[in-house]
């Protein structure tokens, strides 16, 4: 896998990569909703209320009560965990990533970026990342947004040299730095930015999705830059 990311070219997206960058977006985004069932009901709060319920239950009813009320509970979790993040995937799909030229590519200080290797003789898409430039006053800086690797070609360094390739575009540009927005079940994520000196920034953040979806769910949705 090292001799394939030696191998690998980082190249401005295609109109031809279309299916297999919406391919992967699609995997990317569902991956989150396992960690983040998984983190929301081990948290020792939803344990509590998963027994209580439970205990409840069978005081009210029977063996039955025991297992329906807190099986209602715990479905009610994975369904805002599952919504939270496919509601955000179905949205992005069928808006800004049907049109990646018009969306990331139509003005100089954006751009989307594709990695591809040559796997079996043909090419392949093993990861993405876009950025978009933002002005706010006189200060202009990066964001990151779409930065995703193929499940197959992780923990090799390929997703540090995407990121390095979106900060050194806008350090080349004079942004003042990069800004980017991520979840908390993005631990990978927050570990490479992380290692690539990002740090959290205290600011309000905006989901498309219901508020009580991101409460009940246990979503920390944060914002993260680095200074150029
Ligand atoms: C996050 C992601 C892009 C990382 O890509 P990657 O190519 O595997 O990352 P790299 O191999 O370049 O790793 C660089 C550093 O990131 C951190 N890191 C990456 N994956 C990690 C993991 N699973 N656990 C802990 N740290 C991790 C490590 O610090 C790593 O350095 P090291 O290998 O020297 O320890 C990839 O896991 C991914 O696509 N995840 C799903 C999509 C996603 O969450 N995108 C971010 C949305 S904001």
């Amino acid at each position: 896998m090292f001799l394939l990311v030696m191998q690998l070219v980082i190249r401005r997206y295609r109109p031809s990569d279309k299916d297999t960058v919406l391919a992967l977006f699609s995997i990317s985004i569902r991956e989150h909703i396992r960690p983040c069932f998984h983190n929301a009901m081990t948290s020792p709060l939803y344990l509590a209320i998963t027994l209580t319920l439970c205990v409840t239950g069978y005081l009210l009813g029977s063996v039955l009560g025991a297992v329906v009320l807190p099986g209602a509970w715990v479905g009610l979790v994975y369904y805002c965990c599952h919504e939270l993040y496919a509601s955000y995937g179905r949205e992005k799909l069928r808006t800004e990533m049907q049109d990646i030229p018009g969306n990331y590519l139509s003005r100089p200080d954006d751009c989307f970026w594709v990695a591809e290797a040559e796997v079996d003789g043909r090419a392949q898409i093993m990861g993405m990342v876009a950025v978009v430039a933002k002005q706010s006053g006189k200060e202009r800086h990066g964001e990151l947004f779409r930065m995703i690797i193929s499940p197959s070609c992780r923990r090799v360094g390929l997703g540090f040299r995407m990121a390095q390739t979106v900060i050194d575009f806008c350090k080349e540009r004079g942004f003042s730095r990069v800004v980017l927005e991520t979840s908390s079940p993005a631990t990978a994520a927050v570990a490479l930015y992380k290692k690539l000196g990002f740090s959290h920034v205290l600011s309000p953040t905006k989901t498309q999705a219901p508020v009580w979806f991101v409460t009940l769910a246990k979503v920390s949705i944060f914002k993260m830059e680095k200074h150029l």
